[in-house]
């Protein structure tokens, strides 16, 4: 039996992040710049390679997988991959496999998604009104997602929406979208927009929403009640006893929940990042191509051993602190 990931500060790796594309047909303005040049195809790890360092992941404990991108459902021939990692969750394994996808093409996907063994979904959605929608995605057409939403909850996936909270973007929409998700019976989750990319900082600070205001505002129309209840990730989370249903709050900026981070993000190339909001990172590349290289299980945990504690985010001074130049795209999130 192989000794778990413990990085430098006590802390076990079970949640790996996988971005398998750069690429994504939306350019969610906080997250992608307009004219992103994206990787040449020659770059990215091949299925095969994805397969074989998260395989090797699962033999390190890691027990749950999670697809991300760019937009994961637009890397051709994905479903193969997936189809690979079920293995895991047969043999018991991996508790979980699942991915955070824009939606847009969950309608050609969600039923063979829930037969290979994924149990549920996050999308990601900011806004119900279709020309926001068109305005925060450049160029995404809300009914396409909403299409892809049916679809997945016709296929019985469980759907948890996750918005970005924006100043002067969605706040007047917070009841809508709390009302529209429990109507659908579907979780949704609240995010803090991060420091990353190259918009600008003052873009940032304004758009800036405090999910500490987020909550208050709930609080007046609903009672909140705590809940211990964790998905492995960094919400926590609230049940509105009025509908029943519960809300996730990902605060990497009011509440910083890096002292239980138990993930790394694997880069579409085969990069391995220790956290989102450092540059601490390392290049699994050589383990899987050069037979000179360290085998692969050296490799990954030589890198846990660089695992920082925590990410430095913070629009509290004048300028903003901990920003990331790299585009949250790059590690999937
Ligand atoms: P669950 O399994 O449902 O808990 O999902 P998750 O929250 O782990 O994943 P998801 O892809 O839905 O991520 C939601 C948001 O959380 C994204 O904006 C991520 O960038 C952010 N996030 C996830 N992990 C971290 C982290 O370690 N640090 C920071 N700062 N943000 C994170
Ligand atoms: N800050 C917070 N969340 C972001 N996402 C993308 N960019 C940012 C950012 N700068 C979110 C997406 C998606 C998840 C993977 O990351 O909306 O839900
Ligand atoms: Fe694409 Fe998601 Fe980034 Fe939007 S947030 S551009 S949907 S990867």
């Amino acid at each position: 039996m192989n000794t778990p990931l413990i990085d430098p500060f006590q802390r076990a790796v079970t949640y790996l992040r996988v971005s398998v594309t750069d690429r994504c047909d939306f350019r969610c303005t906080y997250c992608m710049s307009e004219n992103m040049t994206f990787l040449p195809k020659r770059e990215l790890l091949t299925l095969e390679e994805l397969d074989t360092v998260s395989t090797a992941f699962i033999s390190l404990g890691v027990r749950k997988l999670r697809i991300t991108g760019g937009e994961p459902l637009v890397r051709r021939n994905i479903l193969t991959y997936f189809q690979g990692m079920a293995r895991h969750l047969e043999s018991g394994a991996l508790d979980e496999l699942t991915l955070t996808t824009n939606g847009s093409q969950l309608h050609r996907f969600a039923g063979e998604l829930a037969s290979i063994g994924v149990r549920r979904v996050n999308i990601s959605l900011d806004t119900l009104d279709e020309t926001k929608f068109a305005k925060i995605t450049r160029w995404g057409r809300l009914p396409q997602v909403l299409r892809g939403i049916d679809a997945a909850q016709e296929a019985g996936l469980r759907v948890k929406i996750n918005a970005v909270a924006l100043k002067g973007f969605n706040e007047d929409e917070l009841f809508p979208l709390v009302e529209w998700c429990a109507s659908r019976d579907m979780d949704l989750t609240f995010i803090e927009v991060m420091p990353m990319g190259d918009l600008g900082n003052e873009d940032r600070l304004d758009q800036y929403w405090p999910l500490s205001d987020l909550r208050a505002r709930l609080r007046e129309r609903y009672s909140l009640t705590d809940l211990a209840e964790r998905t492995g990730g960094p919400a926590r989370y609230v049940r509105l006893e009025e509908t029943g249903q519960k809300i996730g709050f990902i605060t990497p900026l009011t509440h910083n929940f890096c002292e239980s981070c138990n993930r790394v993000r694997l880069t579409c190339t085969g990069e391995l990042y220790m956290c989102l909001g450092q540059e601490d990172r390392a290049d699994l590349r050589p383990s899987l191509r050069e037979p000179t290289a360290p085998p692969l299980e050296d490799a990954i945990r030589a890198a846990i051993r660089l695992k920082p504690k925590g990410h430095d985010f913070d629009y509290s001074r004048q300028e903003v602190a901990g920003q990331m130049p790299r585009h949250m795209s790059h590690t999937g999130g």
